[in-house]
């Protein structure tokens, strides 16, 4: 097999996850340049993957300026920063792969795609949950036909209360403006999802939500601006002390989202964090403006249905129930349950994916999306691509028009 070589644009908590991938297979695998702003990051990439100077850049577009010397990039920026370099390193000729959500407006998904099929260049964009060990096995059991021809699906991510809280309350999917819609940067996976596993495309499309909790008026009396200096600090369940310290570092876990506070875990670097940073705010006094919960309903050809529910307001994780003419199925990333009518018996199957690597995240969707990324451009073969520029259109596209249809108060038809 031929060893592939990539540039990373963004060597964040996305782009090093990634890189990963070299350190466990470097028969497979070579990063050979690397563009990020941030010191600490960028030296850690330099150091860990041996990255020769001259490859090694503060902003992507020094490092497309140069003449393309890898086979493909992993393009790992913030979501309203995917769009120029997508389509300046495929216009170089570059294989991409593009971290999700592909761009915040459908025009520039556009622009993405089209930059892709001109240059004909492999894309992958990262809908890890389309790779991942579950996935996999639960659309086996569609395809077999056990549940026969599927009608309508039942599906909820729990993003859940502390999650909601670091990432899209105090953290960098807050602020609308700033990122993209809740729908847009935590939900695409699930739309997408949902029209992977339905095999059909969407024809309409309407969708309701609010940010009804994290808001000023929400404020219990006596609460501080700070949780370090707060009088309700104890009662919250939204304190950063108890996220970060008391139910994570002093437990020991030092990675996510622990190390988003600061790159040199240690309690003094949290503490000064939680004092001066973003992550120790109120949760009721932050600049965040993206719904805390939303649900959405789908149409799609021949008559088939699907619900969507996103909440912040629950444990976490993601459980889908799917409804066929032959049976019915319940899934929850860890086990599938599939009921025969003409049996009347269940059948469970097991689906643990170990998380004991980085590339262990999201349920081994991370390692399988490199795994086939890698492959793809090993072979010169995109055939194992299952998140390509056409569905990841089709399922950004039903997250414009949802939210569309929230805002407008209308249905959408796609
Ligand atoms: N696929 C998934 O499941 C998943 C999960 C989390 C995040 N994401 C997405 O991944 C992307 C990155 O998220 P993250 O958590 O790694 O964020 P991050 O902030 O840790 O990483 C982004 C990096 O881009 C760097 N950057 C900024 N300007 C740059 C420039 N001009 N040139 C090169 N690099 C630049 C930043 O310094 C930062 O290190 C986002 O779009 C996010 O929505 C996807």
């Amino acid at each position: 097999m031929k060893k592939v070589s990539l540039i990373v644009v963004g060597a964040g908590g996305r782009g090093s996850s990634y890189a990963q991938f070299a350190a466990e297979n470097p028969d497979r695998l070579e990063i050979v340049g690397v563009a990020e702003p941030r010191d600490f990051y960028r030296n850690e990439m330099v150091r860990k993957y041996n990255i020769p100077e001259k490859n090694v850049f503060t902003c992507w577009k020094d490092l497309a300026e140069r003449k393309k010397f890898a086979d493909g990039v992993i393009i790992a920026t913030q979501d309203k920063m995917h769009t120029e370099p997508a389509i300046r390193f495929a216009n170089k000729g570059y294989h991409v792969m593009l971290e999700k959500p592909m761009a915040p407006t459908a025009r520039e998904c556009e622009r993405i795609v089209k930059a892709v099929k001109k240059n004909n260049i492999i894309f992958a964009v990262c809908h890890v949950l389309r790779y991942t060990t579950y996935t996999s096995a639960l659309k086996k059991v569609i395809d077999s036909g056990a549940i026969g021809d599927i009608v309508s699906m039942q599906h909820i991510e729990e993003v859940g209360w502390w999650h909601q809280a670091h990432s899209f309350v105090r953290g960098n999917w807050r602020n609308e403006k700033e990122s993209s819609s809740m729908l847009l940067a935590k939900s695409c996976h699930d739309l997408d999802w949902i029209s992977y596993i339905m095999g059909h495309k969407c024809k309409s499309i309407s969708s309701f939500g609010s940010l009804k909790h994290f808001r000023k008026e929400e404020k219990p009396e006596g609460a501080g601006t700070r949780c370090l200096d707060c009088g309700c600090e104890p009662s919250c369940p939204y304190s950063a002390i108890r996220i970060y310290l008391t139910e994570r570092l002093d437990k020991g876990k030092t990675g996510w989202p622990v190390d988003v506070l600061t790159p040199v875990v240690t309690r003094e670097n949290i503490l000064k964090a939680l004092q001066d940073g973003p992550y120790g705010r109120c949760v009721y006094e932050c600049d965040n403006d993206v719904v805390d919960n939303q649900v959405v309903s789908m149409l799609f050809e021949g008559g088939r249905t699907a619900t969507f529910t996103m909440t912040a307001f629950a444990k976490g994780g993601r459980k889908t129930r799917i409804f066929g003419t032959r049976g019915e199925l319940y899934g929850d990333s860890s086990n599938i349950e599939v009921f025969d009518f003409l049996t009347e018996k269940t059948e469970k199957i097991d689906t643990n994916a170990s998380e004991g690597s980085i590339l262990g995240g999201h349920g081994g969707g991370d390692g399988g999306l490199m795994e086939s990324f890698v492959s793809a451009l090993a072979d010169n073969a995109p055939s194992g691509i299952l998140s390509g520029p056409d569905a990841t259109l089709e399922s950004h596209l039903m997250v414009f028009a949802a939210e569309k249809s929230r805002i407008r108060g209308k249905v959408i038809s796609l």
